[in-house]
């Protein structure tokens, strides 16, 4: 069984290296444009195979998809980061174009394919892999929820001193600064984290979560990879073992939570058919209040998108 993973940068590289350790996979492709780029990281994953103990084969391709054919799942990495003097206009434009060529191809190779798509700004490119790839969008989603449910659970974990692995929590919205960390939501070993920490310090640590992406540019001058990677990889594991993990996810509304036509961020089970359900949880007023405003500066960004085809059409 296959699995591919478009880009071998920072985060494409890291989810194909944890798929393999973790032997999701009997093989995963790692493709790029970059000559070379892809063959070298794939090699260098696969000599830790002696050391780490696992049999997943891990290709490298130059741009060529015929390797690709017949992956059950494919994850979409390819894209730039943003760039001085490159408007957020600028970076959709780019990223839209490498997204869609990138699908286009990866359609053509596994027609069948769970398409889980990483490039940003994550929920108006995982819209332009919908829009293109032309499959039920079950089968076409993004990662961003366990990425950022991920730092909100481990910044809990600090501050309490507990394991982060007794920290269930879901987030819901946009990837960005107005996603919906869900307090009255979220346990530890099963006690609501109300009971277990002043709400002021619960308020930094929803604050901190949302600015994450931020956190790690800052000190690193580029955005994260090991979180990211591994989340993908995460969700890959939930199709390809059938798990029916439930996770938030990058999802195409259809009248959930009020919403249509749109992705956004959202609990859903995910097994082999991609996006089993969409979990529909009983919000309050407030946390309605919060993800409409993270819909509306989804729909922002979409709009633009959608003007660019207009003009391209
Ligand atoms: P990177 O620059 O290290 O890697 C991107 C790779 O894509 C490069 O190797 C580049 O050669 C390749 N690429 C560009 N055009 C291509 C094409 N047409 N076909 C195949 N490969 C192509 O970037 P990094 O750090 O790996 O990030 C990748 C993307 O993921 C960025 O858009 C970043 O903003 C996003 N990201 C999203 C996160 C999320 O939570 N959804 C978290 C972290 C990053
Ligand atoms: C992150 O959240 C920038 O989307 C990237 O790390």
């Amino acid at each position: 069984m296959k699995v591919t993973v478009v880009g071998a940068g920072n985060v494409g590289a890291t989810c194909a290296n944890v798929l393999a350790t973790r032997e999701v996979a009997n093989e995963v492709v790692l493709l790029d444009i970059k000559e070379g780029y892809a063959e070298g990281k794939a090699l260098d994953i696969w000599e830790t195979s002696p050391i780490n103990l696992y049999d997943t084969r891990t290709i490298g391709s130059t741009n060529d998809y015929s390797k690709t054919a017949g992956s059950e799942v494919v994850v979409i990495t390819s894209g730039l980061p943003r760039k001085p003097g490159m408007s957020r206009d600028d970076l959709i434009a780019t990223n839209a174009g490498i997204v869609k060529s990138v699908t286009e191809n990866v359609i053509k190779h596994s027609p069948d394919a769970k398409i889980i798509v990483v490039s940003n700004p994550l929920d108006v490119m995982t819209y332009a892999a919908y829009l293109t790839a032309n499959k039920a969008s079950n089968k076409v989603f993004g990662m961003a929820g366990i990425l950022d449910t991920a730092r909100y659970r481990s910044f809990l974990a600090e501050a309490l001193d507990v394991s982060p692995k007794d920290i269930q929590a879901v987030l819901m919205g946009g990837h960005g600064d107005t996603m919906v960390p869900l307090p009255r939501y979220t346990t530890v070993g099963g006690i609501p984290v109300t009971e277990l920490i002043d709400a002021d310090k619960l308020e930094a640590i929803v604050n901190r979560t949302k600015k994450g992406g931020g956190e790690i540019v800052n000190l690193l001058g580029t955005s994260a990879w090991y979180a990211p990677g591994a989340a993908a990889a995460q969700m890959v594991e939930a199709i390809v073992k059938d798990q029916k993990r439930v996770f938030p996810v990058c999802a195409w509304l259809t009248g959930e939570y009020g919403l249509s036509d749109i992705y956004l961020g959202v609990p859903v089970k995910l097994g082999k058919n991609g996006i089993e359900k969409i979990i529909e949880l009983d919000l309050n007023d407030d946390e309605k209040e919060l993800l409409a405003t993270s819909a509306k500066a989804v729909r922002e960004v979409m709009d633009v998108l959608d003007n660019m085809n207009k003009v391209n059409a």
